[in-house]
């Protein structure tokens, strides 16, 4: 019988949103709103499902909150316009370009055009740089890695331990997960090894790890038998699976899976993430929590 600490996303997320709203209500009382613009261009669902509740947590945050939808078709010198604009709107502290962006924008080019103190999603250069000399009093660091820090804090409390020392395995290279993570790790003395697809002797390196975190997209790749007995471990993916029988509708059923094999690895792990409901919960608190740290820079 597996005995991991199942560590809960959605808790911890809500009480990262409960003490974001607290403290955006003493900010306000000081006359500053946090203010959050998200950007989307074009219809992909699941982009407008990821807006929308990016949205919706930053209304039940009190802050400000305004959602610029813009057809497919848009030019790039359109967005960049709006990217500009929004620079320099003082009711704005953070500015989020939902990715992916249609092929006919260059994605970068429209990422380093946000104001760095407003880059919430922490994609700039500039903030991928200030955490990798860990300057982290000016950068914004991005969510997923952010909020999936938090649920390690939270593992190392539940099994009467701490990071500094530990072997942490990172697989995934991806500039929005994997080398953020590995910074992250690195800043708090883990001795990190970031491993990928090309990686030799993968559930080996694996099996080195005290904290091992799962970023690649993908389902089930992770093993029980990669798994050190006790080990943390972070589960990044989220990916959609064919599920058993059919909907409603008559469409056949899919379900969401992670990296990790969960069950095998809840087998042997010391603390684990689930999917749902895990570092998944994190993205969207830690995207509010870096919209309140830009109001109160900007606020000084
Ligand atoms: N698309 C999928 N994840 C993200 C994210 O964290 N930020 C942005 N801007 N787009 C995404």
């Amino acid at each position: 019988m597996s005995t991991a600490t199942i560590l809960d996303g959605k808790a911890i997320a809500d009480e990262t949103i409960a003490r974001v709203a607290g403290e955006t209500a003493a900010l306000a009382a000081r006359g500053v709103t946090p203010g959050l613009a998200t950007v989307l261009v074009g219809e992909d669902p699941a982009s407008q499902a990821y807006v929308a509740s990016k949205g919706r947590a930053a209304k039940s945050c009190g802050f400000h909150s305004e959602q610029h939808t813009l057809p497919d078709a848009t030019r790039e010198a359109d967005l960049l316009a709006l990217v500009e604009k929004l620079n320099r709107d003082p009711k704005i502290h953070g500015i989020l370009v939902q990715l992916p962006l249609p092929k006919a924008i260059d994605a970068a080019r429209v990422l380093e055009a946000i104001d760095p103190r407003k880059d919430v999603d922490g994609f700039h250069p500039i903030n991928v740089g200030l955490l990798s000399i860990g300057e982290m009093a000016r950068a914004l660091v991005p969510c997923t890695p952010a909020g999936a820090m938090i649920m390690l804090d939270k593992a190392c409390a539940a099994l009467g331990t701490s990071l500094a020392g530990k072997e942490a395995v990172v697989i995934g290279r991806s500039n929005i997960v994997g080398k953020p993570m590995a910074q992250l790790l690195l800043q708090r003395h883990c001795t990190v090894t970031i491993a990928h697809s090309r990686t030799r002797t993968l559930p080996a390196v694996a099996r080195r790890a005290d904290v091992l975190v799962a970023a690649v997209g993908q389902p089930e790749m992770v093993r029980g038998d990669w798994v050190k007995p006790g080990a943390i471990v972070v589960d990044v993916g989220i990916n959609r699976v064919p599920g058993e029988g059919l909907d409603a509708a008559g469409k056949p059923k899919t379900r969401l899976v992670g990296d990790v094999a969960y069950a095998e690895a809840a087998e042997v792990a010391g603390a684990i993430t689930p999917v749902p409901g895990g570092v998944g919960r994190m993205t969207v608190a830690m995207l509010m929590a870096n919209t309140l740290e830009a109001a109160r820079r900007a606020a000084g």
